[in-house]
């Protein structure tokens, strides 16, 4: 029976060559993105900034309703169609989007990593990549067999098939799925399937292709009831990371232990955080997460 851990843990991302946290402070952080640099807000940076100047190439401005809104302004040239940036041996396209974000979620890299370690050396495994956006991690646990790659939003998802191609791996074995993740979860339970590992990144609000909508607090316990039915005592991992909601991790932590209840292992729960770059740098929390792994 998979027993909670019930002390939390910081997965702590690093930086790495085509990314880093320089500074954070006054609610807003300073980030590199391969040769440029971006100021974008930051409610949970307290704090003050380490350095006195941040010279950036661009800094997102947000509008005065906190929900949305507002826009890029850019102080030299940076390329609108974006840039190549890679984590790994995965090459994924970086772009101020309009939702103040770059095409991809840095402190997601730790979570990745985790992943690959527990599926160790198996290139036969078959994943499910729920919420995957643009693709990195779906990339990522391609190196270890067949992925199932579900996001609503077509323009993702052909964003996802590009960073495939740009990565050189458009061969790999990864479905490409324009689909509601609820309603693709509840098919492939009907449909009897199984998965080694599975990843739910869910937004707080969306909607499916079809218009379905999807409510965090409403909808995420029924969904991880059905990824259960999609694991056996022979799985791996289930990773669940939820952000911008008001929740603890040991709220989701405690909803995995009752729906994987079943299932041998241990669950775990905590914060992502980002460190700062440099000596005394800082963890910048960015998002709670739940996760299972296989006994
Ligand atoms: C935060 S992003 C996931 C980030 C991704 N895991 C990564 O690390 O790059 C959330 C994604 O959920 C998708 N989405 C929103 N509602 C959805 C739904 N009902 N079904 C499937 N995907 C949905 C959005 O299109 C968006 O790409």
């Amino acid at each position: 029976m998979a027993a909670l851990s019930p002390a939390p843990l910081i997965l702590a991302g690093q930086g790495w060559t085509d990314y880093g946290l320089i500074d954070s402070g006054h609610g807003r952080k300073l980030e590199r993105y391969g040769p440029y640099r971006f100021i974008r807000p930051e409610a949970q940076a307290l704090w003050a900034p380490r350095l006195s100047d941040w010279d950036a190439d661009g800094e997102f401005v947000p509008g005065s309703d906190e929900d949305g809104g507002g826009k890029w302004h850019f102080s030299r040239e940076v390329p609108r169609e974006g840039w190549p940036l890679a984590w790994g041996d995965v090459r994924f396209t970086a772009q101020c989007t309009p939702f103040r974000h770059l095409g991809f979620f840095p402190d997601m890299a730790p979570v990745w990593e985790w992943m690959g370690e527990q599926l160790g050396g198996s290139d036969d495994a078959a994943t499910l990549n729920l919420f995957g956006y643009t693709g990195v991690g779906t990339l990522a646990l391609s190196a270890h067999g067949a992925v199932a790659h579900v996001d609503a939003s077509k323009k993702s998802v052909a964003q996802a098939k590009e960073n495939a191609a740009l990565s050189g791996m458009e061969n790999r074995p990864i479905r490409w799925l324009v689909d509601d993740a609820a309603k693709f979860a509840a098919r492939e339970v009907r449909r009897g399937r199984r998965y080694d590992g599975i990843i739910l990144d869910p937004p707080k609000f969306g909607r499916g292709p079809g218009g379905e909508v999807w409510r965090l607090e409403e909808h995420l316990p029924a969904l991880v009831a059905d990824c259960r039915q999609l694991l056996d005592a022979q799985s791996r991992f289930l990773f669940l990371t939820v952000y911008a909601v008001r929740m603890s991790s040991l709220a989701i932590a405690g909803l995995l232990a009752e729906a994987l209840a079943g299932l041998p292992g241990e669950i775990e729960h905590g914060e992502l955080a980002v460190r700062e770059e440099g000596e005394g740098g800082r963890l910048l929390p960015t998002a709670i997460f739940a996760r299972w792994c296989g006994g």
